[in-house]
């Protein structure tokens, strides 16, 4: 299968896998740029941010005192060490730039552009910066009004690189063609993790940006085999991006319970709530039971577009979660995954978990030509 993923990122497939910050993505990211896709480096710890009537939080406590870069740094190299003996192997780098990243956000993205610079290594398999979470307009060549004394133009400083932006809505994804963007990821709310309170489904979602736009789109949000890959491409899309399937491999750098909380999760078994920044989708557990609580109680004030009243119970919630996570308490941790967990059953290697994706849509397309 070749579609125009292949030539825009330089793949062997059209399969991104998408980056999950806080949580550490590097053996993945490798694991999958050996396999043929593209592995998506994720911001680590995300550096500290500012939350509205909260003030700073920094994740330090959890993820360490190393400045983004250095952690990004780190990721970079060990990507490189490791696909070194797979010419083909590519991978990419997330950076959310929601407004409360736009400090770490910036200095990610001049990281990543001095070191594309200097680094001949990087240049060749670094084949693109997946901005989400935010207004893509700051980070374009012309930002209009949008210019943030930390704006940096992504395109005009690597023009070599493929700007890639994640969208929830067709609004979003006509910003990211005002803004230069290169490629648009348009995921739905089937998804893991950040989600919208006006969500729209994958189903509804790609073929509508598809349409709307004059770029090319990939699809994410409930994705996982080769059937849901030929779906998106007869939604118009040019590939898929994975997240939930892929943190249930062998190489993902996410902790065993996780992966194994997601074998075990049916198709009903995930629930939003409110997160730090907006609504997420959670795997079903404790943690995620005591959040849709908390969220309940403060619903009066969700569609109003402020933060819950009760915001600091949540952030309460998710911060003692993350360290619950290490400490082997996994009912009690707040666990980020997209319905599709429901049809994940196994954690296979990565490039078994590709190469299955890849026949089995070729396998899918040959079923459907006997419907013809
Ligand atoms: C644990 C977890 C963390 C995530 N963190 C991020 C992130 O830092 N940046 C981002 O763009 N998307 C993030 N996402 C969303 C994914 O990038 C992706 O769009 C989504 O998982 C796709 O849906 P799926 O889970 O059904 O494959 C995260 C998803 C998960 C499951």
């Amino acid at each position: 299968m070749h579609t125009p993923f292949n030539d825009i990122y330089h793949t062997r497939h059209p399969i991104i896998q998408a980056g999950m910050g806080p949580y550490d993505t590097t053996k993945l990211a490798a694991a999958v740029a050996r396999a043929g896709g593209l592995g998506l480096i994720s911001t680590v710890g995300m550096g500290s941010f500012n939350m509205p009537g909260i003030g700073e939080f920094k994740y330090s406590a959890i993820f360490g005192d190393d400045p983004p870069e250095k952690l990004l740094e780190k990721s970079i190299d060990i990507v490189l060490r490791e696909i070194e003996a797979v010419p083909d192997a590519k991978f990419g780098i997330n950076i959310p730039v929601s407004e409360e990243f736009i400090p770490t956000a910036s200095r990610l993205i001049k990281y990543v552009i001095d070191r594309v610079k200097a680094d001949p290594a990087v240049k060749e398999k670094c084949t693109a910066i997946v901005t989400s979470a935010g207004d893509p307009l700051p980070w374009s060549v012309d930002p209009g009004d949008k210019k943030l004394p930390t704006s940096i133009p992504i395109k005009a400083e690597l023009p070599g690189i493929v700007w890639t932006h994640v969208v929830p809505s067709v609004r979003a994804a006509r910003r990211c063609e005002k803004a230069g963007v290169d490629v648009i990821v348009a995921s739905g709310r089937e998804g893991g993790a950040h989600c919208s309170w006006r969500d729209t489904s994958t189903m509804v979602l790609v073929p509508e940006v598809v349409q709307a736009v004059n770029k090319p789109v990939v699809a994410a949000g409930g994705f996982c085999d080769g059937g849901s890959l030929v779906a998106a491409l007869a939604m118009g899309a040019i590939g898929i991006q994975m997240g939930t399937r892929m943190i249930a491999t062998k190489e993902s750098d996410f902790e065993h319970s996780w992966k194994e909380l997601l074998t075990k999760a049916t198709e009903e078994d995930t629930l939003v709530a409110r997160g730090f920044f907006g609504p997420m989708r959670f795997v079903r557990n404790k943690r995620a039971v005591e959040l849709v609580d908390a969220t309940v109680r403060g619903a009066p004030d969700l569609y109003k577009g402020n933060p819950t009243g009760s915001t600091q119970e949540i952030i309460d919630l998710e911060v003692s979660g993350l360290e619950n996570l290490f400490k082997g308490k996994i009912d009690e941790t707040p666990v980020l995954g997209g319905q599709v967990a429901g049809r994940i059953h196994d954690i296979p290697t990565v490039k078994e978990l590709v190469d299955r994706i890849m026949a089995g849509a070729e396998a899918t397309l040959e079923r459907i030509q006997r419907f013809k």
